[in-house]
């Protein structure tokens, strides 16, 4: 039997129109975008020309040639994937320490699906027994029907819950790796990291697979990101994202590219990273969907039907090409950043530390060996367009950047199911990594050769983020071709 639920559908079409609308419009805006004008882009010296320098890159590998995107994908999928995969299940990456008991600090808690807030979820039409549409309606069938809910939501509960058994070797590890880490001096703390709440979580334990979260509380979140946190211009016209929302008088989208026009390349780059790694994080749902359940086994793998309502052109106006280009595209940022970031690593002095040196030798040896493979792909997204206008206003922008980055992050507290809050932490943090990276290239580039604790410096935490979250890419790509494949089949 294939569950599928038809809010989870709904939910995902709805959050997807909020992505597809902006993407699109993002795309649009490039084109259109010959007269842009807005308080920081204007600054940046040729603000067209360095919009075309980069979204050249962006089409020649994205949108005008196709095999392009089949070079990344042949590239990703036989020499990064099964490299990467071997990597993260090594001691040193498949712990992460993470606080998730942050309280959300932006509207009242109702965590890990409490099942008081799953019964008063409407019932949607098509759950309803037949019988009772009909108008026959009963007690009896009522009483059935909010058990169904209960369960629903009780099988959301046990799904999303982290598994946090460590074993007591591992435990031992954790307070060595503390004293060792202590030792290195890191110039930027982690609010999270040092947390008496902030606990290691075997992630190998907790697959990133579907958790049956979903409704109000899931929407709130992504709807927060994309309402409250993405750029905004500052004036005129305001077309809200959500499509719920009640429209202001007869716009028919055409208003909506306006309104991204006055949004500087980088602030579009910012609502391209948000979508991809939206987009990753739903296909690692489909990937790993609860099929069957039953006889004390379950079984997980591919939804091609859930695919196809996030991603099939005919099922999303369109829109799913575009939001999977914007993975492409987050996948290419977090890989320019691993390129980036090797000589921090090549140092012969650091060390990947777990305690047992010929195992992090061996690690270390992998993590560089990806690294050459990174360095040597040919089609780099070029990054020095962004943040090149004049330094005091580029400064402020990036200030900007990284503040909304960490208030997404933040949100990721109000995540109401703990996995899915795992994996929202992990993958946000990662691809706040990969960002500090690209804005510190000329501190990696200075680096002292002999002394560790000067200069640019990532945490254990940041390093488990950041390989972890590429990680992710690199299976959402790997599954994308999966899925390619099952509906070639199908045909
Ligand atoms: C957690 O994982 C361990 C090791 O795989 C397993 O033995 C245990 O039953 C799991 N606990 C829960 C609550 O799933
Ligand atoms: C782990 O440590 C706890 C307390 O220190 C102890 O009670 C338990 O027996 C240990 N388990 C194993 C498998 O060694
Ligand atoms: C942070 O996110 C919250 C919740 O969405 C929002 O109300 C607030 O305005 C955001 N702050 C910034 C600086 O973006
Ligand atoms: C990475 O490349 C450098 C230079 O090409 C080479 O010296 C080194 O051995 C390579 N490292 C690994 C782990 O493949």
């Amino acid at each position: 039997m294939i569950k599928i639920t038809i809010q989870t559908a709904a939910l995902t079409v709805l959050l997807w129109m909020l992505v597809g609308d902006f993407v699109f419009g993002w795309f649009n805006s490039n084109i259109k975008s010959k007269t842009q004008q807005n308080e920081h882009s204007s600054s940046s010296t040729a603000t067209d020309s360095q919009d075309q320098s980069c979204f050249c890159h962006l089409t020649g590998v994205l949108d005008d040639c196709f095999c392009d995107i089949e070079s990344i994908d042949v590239f990703n999928n036989f020499k990064i994937y099964p490299r990467i995969q071997n990597l993260i299940e090594r001691d040193y990456f498949r712990y992460y320490k993470v606080n998730l008991k942050r309280p959300c600090p932006f509207w009242p808690d109702d965590s890990h699906c409490a099942i008081k807030d799953c019964q008063v979820e409407p019932c949607p039409e098509s759950k309803i027994p037949v019988g009772i549409k009909a108008g026959n309606y009963n007690k009896y069938s009522q009483a059935a029907n909010t058990i169904s809910d209960i369960e629903e939501c009780e099988q959301a509960h046990e799904l999303g819950a982290i598994n946090s058994t460590l074993s007591n070797r591992s435990k031992e590890a954790f307070a060595d790796w503390a004293r060792h880490d202590d030792a290195q001096d890191h110039f930027c703390e982690l609010d999270d990291e040092t947390s008496p709440d902030a606990e290691y979580v075997d992630l190998l334990l907790n697959p990133e697979r579907f958790t049956g979260y979903k409704g109000p509380s899931a929407w709130r979140v992504w709807n927060s990101i994309y309402e409250e946190n993405c750029f905004k211009p500052r004036s005129v016209y305001r077309q809200p994202l959500n499509p719920l929302a009640p429209s202001r008088g007869d716009d028919d989208g055409e208003s909506f590219y306006n309104w991204l026009e006055g949004l500087c390349l980088e602030k579009r780059v910012f609502y391209r990273l948000i979508s991809g790694l939206h987009s990753s994080i739903n296909i690692h749902l489909c990937a790993q969907y609860l099929l069957d359940e039953g006889w004390g086994k379950t079984l997980w793998g591919p939804n091609v039907q859930e695919f196809r309502h996030r991603f099939d052109p005919a099922e999303t106006k369109g829109e799913g090409t575009r939001r999977l280009k914007n993975l492409y595209f987050l996948y290419l940022i977090e890989l320019r950043a691993l390129s980036k970031v090797a000589p921090y690593f090549e140092r012969s002095f650091v060390n990947l530390y777990t305690g047992n040196a010929q195992e992090d030798a061996a690690t270390k040896d992998l993590l560089l060996h990806i690294f050459n493979e990174t360095k040597a792909f040919p089609m780099h997204f070029d990054e020095k367009s962004m943040f090149a206008g004049k330094k005091i206003e580029a400064k402020t922008l990036k200030e900007e950047f990284r503040l909304h980055f960490k208030n997404i992050s933040r949100i990721m507290d109000c995540v109401g199911c703990s996995k899915c809050r795992l994996w929202g932490k992990l993958q946000t943090q990662g691809l706040g990594t990969a960002l500090k990276i690209l804005f510190s290239e000329k501190e990696i580039k200075n680096l002292p050769e002999n002394s560790p604790s000067k200069g640019f410096q990532l945490t254990r935490q940041e390093i488990v983020a950041l390989l972890n979250a590429f990680g992710r890419l690199s299976t959402s790509i790997k599954e994308l071709h999966n899925f390619r494949t099952l509906l070639k089949d199908r045909r």
